[in-house]
């Protein structure tokens, strides 16, 4: 498995894994327009299927606004999922946030999502706030946390 910054070209790839972990998945454009920002930055796990092509298998989305890196989104491929790849993904975006100069990471995370809670705690985020009714979910709506952590942690399980 190896871990690199995504271009304009994975843009299906990073679709088609949203698309199976988000009942509102992104769509190629969706994605092409992140990447073509300066402010976005993606990094992609991939898998060699022949000697010529490889898939996509867990990747993240952040986003630099101002200071802060806000991290938009991120998925691993729901057959590969617990073997270390949101964490490793987070780890290549940290470093790449750290590189960009950015000091601070924001997100946002439905109440009820238990794995990228898990995910984000163990990786050193802190809850900050609460967004009331913020996800529409199953005809009726959940809320978000809102967590953040420093860029670089020191300590932090970011390790690739
Ligand atoms: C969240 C997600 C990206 C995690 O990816 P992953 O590759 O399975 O994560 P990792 O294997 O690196 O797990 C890292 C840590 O996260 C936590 N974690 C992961 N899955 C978990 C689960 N099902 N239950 C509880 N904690 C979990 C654990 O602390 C885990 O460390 P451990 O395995 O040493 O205990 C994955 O579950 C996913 O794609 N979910 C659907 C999309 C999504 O909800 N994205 C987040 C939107 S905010």
């Amino acid at each position: 498995m190896s871990l690199r910054l995504a271009t304009l070209t994975d843009a299906a790839e990073l679709s088609r894994l949203h698309s199976a972990s988000f009942e509102d998945g992104w769509s190629e454009a969706d994605f092409r327009t992140w990447l073509s920002r300066t402010e976005g930055f993606a990094v992609v796990a991939c898998r060699a299927v022949s000697s010529r092509e490889w898939e996509a298998v867990a990747f993240g989305l952040g986003l630099a606004a101002g200071d802060d890196a806000e991290l938009l989104t991120i998925a691993t491929d729901q057959g590969r999922r617990r073997a270390g790849l949101g964490r490793r993904i987070f780890g290549a975006l940290d470093r790449e946030a750290a590189s960009r100069g950015l000091k601070r990471w924001v997100l946002e995370v439905a109440r009820n999502n238990l794995p990228a809670i898990g995910l984000y705690k163990s990786s050193g985020f802190v809850e900050i706030s609460v967004r009331k009714a913020y996800y529409p979910q199953g005809g009726g709506r959940v809320d978000a946390l809102v967590l953040s952590r420093t860029v670089g942690l020191a300590g932090g399980q970011v390790g690739a």
